[in-house]
């Protein structure tokens, strides 16, 4: 029996061989949840948010609100959170290093408290993962920043409008920009901006709110700051993660899945991969089948910033690869250390090489370093069983999908990881057949 260092010793023990069938919904975005609750800090009223996935991800943002005097209700999906008691600026230690989210939590504190405190962030490890463009952004705005190893400092009197041009379009920049911005004095202009559908989620709940929020021409979002920001009521888009993930599984089981709620607009590039592949799926009215295919192809593929193809679907995509008769290529281009996880594949007999080289076309940050940051798959490989340590939630449900499709019982451990970001996965693996154990 394994113990990870936070005291578990749970593991999932999964017999492969078994085609997924039936019906699955996925449930409420994660990476569009954890963000909106964090802008209910910017109201007085409550904020009701609904069709919130109940993962650790998503309590972990509640204890935050609710260390800094949030009144804060979750069930059946919906979360309330009032604000209106919020009475220090200082988000707790004991929460730091569990996720990316305290550094948003910047600019809705300096607009209460003229000064923030927040502690060193964690989050998976596929990289760096600096948070120098957070930094910028909230500079340009006016903020005052200082940072020890444990802990930013901001401080402002009042954030001011500016225009940001942002290195690169980082999601967590963009957010943290346009969280502060929403209720700055003046104008902002965040160029060269993130358009993920999470990010336009999180500018509809803004609106909503009250904000005056845009997003224009090339890749800028345009904000006029507002005094006051009200409640709101808004429901969070479906997890396209998490419909891309199941869908691979269901093709790669040779089952066939109605993942209901997967959205066709959020899903474009993985469903273009996914016909380019073989891979049979039908468009209804509330979500997306999937299908065997009697064939998979082998592709070359580049992850890049929405609406390019995600670096979230790449691990499930690999997997899917390592089944398609020939060689692919897949060129990682957002994160530069994102293929760690081909290391235990390789153990369950995938044909995966890594290469530091961009194998692709695009313009990519990791070219001439030494990043191993392109992989070429060899497939079909039939995948034997073996015991694996989950190292990062993408790369979890990528485990999970080999251990479906290999010969024998797999035994994965430290499963918090995944559960920090699927609701249900093993009721909902469970429901469309795969034999899966729980121990511990
Ligand atoms: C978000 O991470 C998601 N996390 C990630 O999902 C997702 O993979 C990523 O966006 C890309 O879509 C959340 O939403 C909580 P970035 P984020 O800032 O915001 C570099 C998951 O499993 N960068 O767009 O941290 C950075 O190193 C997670 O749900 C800087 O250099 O991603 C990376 O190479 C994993 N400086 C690139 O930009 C900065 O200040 C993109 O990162 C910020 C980012």
């Amino acid at each position: 029996m394994t113990t990870e260092p936070n005291g578990s010793t749970r593991a999932y023990a999964i017999t492969g061989g078994v085609p997924l069938r039936g019906d699955i919904r996925i449930s409420g975005a994660k990476n569009a949840a954890t963000k909106e609750i964090v802008a209910a800090l910017l109201s007085d009223e409550p904020v009701t948010l609904h069709n919130v996935p109940d993962i650790g991800d998503v309590h972990v943002t509640l204890e935050m609100l609710k260390g800094l005097g949030a009144a804060v209700t979750f069930s059946d999906g919906t979360v309330t959170v009032d604000a209106s008691g919020v009475s220090t600026p200082e988000v707790a230690e004991a929460l730091s290093r569990k996720n990316r989210i305290p550094i948003l939590l910047m600019g809705p504190l300096i607009h209460r408290f003229g000064e923030a405190r927040i502690p060193a962030l964690g989050g998976c490890t596929i990289g760096a993962r600096p948070v120098d463009f957070h930094l910028a952004a909230l500079k340009a705005m006016g903020a005052v920043i200082t940072c020890d190893e444990q802990t930013y400092t901001a401080s402002a009197k009042r954030l001011k409008g500016a225009v940001i041009t942002l290195t690169y379009p980082s999601v967590g920049a963009t957010e943290n920009a346009m969280l502060a911005a929403v209720k700055a004095e003046g104008t902002t202009l965040i160029q060269n901006a993130a358009m993920e559908p999470e990010i336009l989620d999180l500018a509809k709940l803004l609106q909503a709110m009250g904000a005056i929020i845009n997003l224009d021409v090339n890749r800028t979002w345009v904000i006029e700051g507002v005094p006051i920001l009200h409640g709101a009521v808004h429901r969070i888009i479906p997890d396209r993660i998490e419909a891309a993930s199941f869908m691979v599984a269901a093709a790669i089981t040779g089952g066939d899945v109605f993942v209901r709620d997967a959205r066709q607009d959020d899903l474009l590039s993985f469903l273009n991969a996914l016909r380019r592949v073989g891979v049979p799926f039908r468009i209804e009215e509330d979500g997306i089948r999937v299908s065997k295919s009697e064939r998979i192809f082998p592709i070359a593929l580049e992850t890049d910033v929405h609406p390019g193809f995600m670096t979230d679907w790449q691990q499930p995509f690999v997997m899917l690869l390592t089944q398609a008769e020939g060689v692919s290529i897949v060129h990682e281009t957002v994160f530069e250390d994102r293929f760690g996880y081909t290391e235990a594949l390789t153990r369950m007999q995938a044909n995966i090489q890594l290469h530091r080289e961009c194998l692709g076309s695009k313009a990519c940050r990791f070219v001439n370093r030494d990043y191993r940051h392109s992989a070429v798959i060899v497939g079909p490989t039939l995948l034997k069983a073996a015991d694996i340590r989950i190292p990062d939630l993408r790369a979890g449900f990528s485990y999970l999908i080999a251990a479906l499709i290999a010969d024998g019982t797999s035994r994965l451990t430290n499963v918090e990881l995944i559960e920090r970001g699927y609701e249900d996965i093993i009721g909902k693996l469970k429901k469309l057949g795969a034999q899966i154990e729980v121990e511990g």
